[in-house]
């Protein structure tokens, strides 16, 4: 499978990635079904965060990792980090909040590569906008890990195109993705400029909950046309919904979220089919519950 070169970087990954939100939720040996079907399908890039799993999942990943014998050089490992959950595991967290210090990013990345038997991150993204925000001292932070070979790309999440832009222009080091939800029904991104920004500026995004967390899809499961455009291009729904994200010309690399090793193979089956516009705007119109303006 070819890989994606994110924003010109020299980051190469996945054109689909596995998130690990919720890997708490399962045996550790359906956990390594979970990763070795990925790997056998080629998808060789993970997403996680300091948080999930109130801190635990990144460690469900570093006890695979140390285990395994995948060569950290094949594998791409992104995490996020800057907000603070009170959490056992974090027993000096006073109060929910998100904290982009210096010292907190610094403090997190060290934590992260612990959990994950790894001595660097491939990506780092601050995971959602600080309204205290103070980009030089993010900046700081970033030169620091990147110098130090803890952290080799960096990015953020959740944040919109102006809070990008300025960051970007306070931070100093190349901000290669923004990672933000974008399906069928979170499409909104499409028709409010965000999308626009990033095209504009040669950057690719990567979308979390590709399906709409999976909630959403109950919704369209019976519905005839949605049935149809599944056999016409030969896919489960849940990939329909995937490949019509890929169907989007902006550079879009989805995250997704099953705990499915079989779900996680077929995604992989998405990769390339193009989409008639036709039933691209149909789909969307059925996501959406009304018809486009
Ligand atoms: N940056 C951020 O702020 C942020 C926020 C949220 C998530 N994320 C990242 O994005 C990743 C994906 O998020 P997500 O889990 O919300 O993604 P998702 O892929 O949209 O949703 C996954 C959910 O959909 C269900 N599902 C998949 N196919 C289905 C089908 N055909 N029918 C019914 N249900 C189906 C899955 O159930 P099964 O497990 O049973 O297949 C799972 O519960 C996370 O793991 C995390 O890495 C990032």
């Amino acid at each position: 499978m070819n890989k994606i070169r994110l924003s010109g970087s020299t980051l190469n990954i996945s054109p689909i990635v596995l998130g690990m939100w919720h890997v708490n939720t399962i045996e550790q040996n359906q956990f390594e079904k979970l990763v070795e079907s990925g790997l056998e399908s080629g998808i060789t890039t993970f997403d996680h965060a300091d948080i999930y799993g109130g801190y635990t999942c990144e460690g469900i990943f570093g006890k695979w990792f140390k285990n395994s014998s995948v060569k950290r050089e094949d594998i791409q490992l992104v995490s996020k980090c800057g907000i603070k959950l009170i959490s056992e595991n974090r027993p000096d967290h006073t109060a929910k909040q998100y904290d982009t210090s210096k010292a907190h990013i610094i403090d997190s990345v060290n934590r992260s590569l612990k959990s994950l038997n790894t001595d660097y991150l491939d990506l780092l993204l601050i995971h959602r906008p600080n309204p205290l925000i103070k980009p030089r001292e993010v900046g700081e932070a970033f030169d620091e890990l990147k110098v130090a070979g803890k952290v080799k790309h960096f990015g953020v999440s959740n944040f919109t195109p102006s809070q990008f832009s300025y960051i970007k222009n306070d931070c100093g080091v190349p901000l290669i993705t923004n990672q933000i939800e974008i399906s069928a029904f979170a499409s909104e991104v499409m028709f409010d400029g965000t999308l626009d920004y990033f095209q504009k500026h040669k950057l690719s995004l990567m979308a979390w909950s590709p399906l709409g967390g999976g909630t959403h899809i109950k919704s369209i499961v019976e519905n005839e046309l949605v049935k149809t455009l599944a056999k016409k291009y030969e896919l489960s729904i849940g990939d329909l919904l995937l490949c019509w994200l890929q169907n989007h010309p902006a550079p879009i690399v989805p995250v997704i979220g099953t705990m499915n090793p079989d779900r996680v193979k077929s995604a992989t089956k998405t990769l390339g089919i193009a989409m008639d516009s036709a039933d691209w705007f149909q789909l969307l119109e059925i996501t959406r519950g009304r018809e486009i303006a």
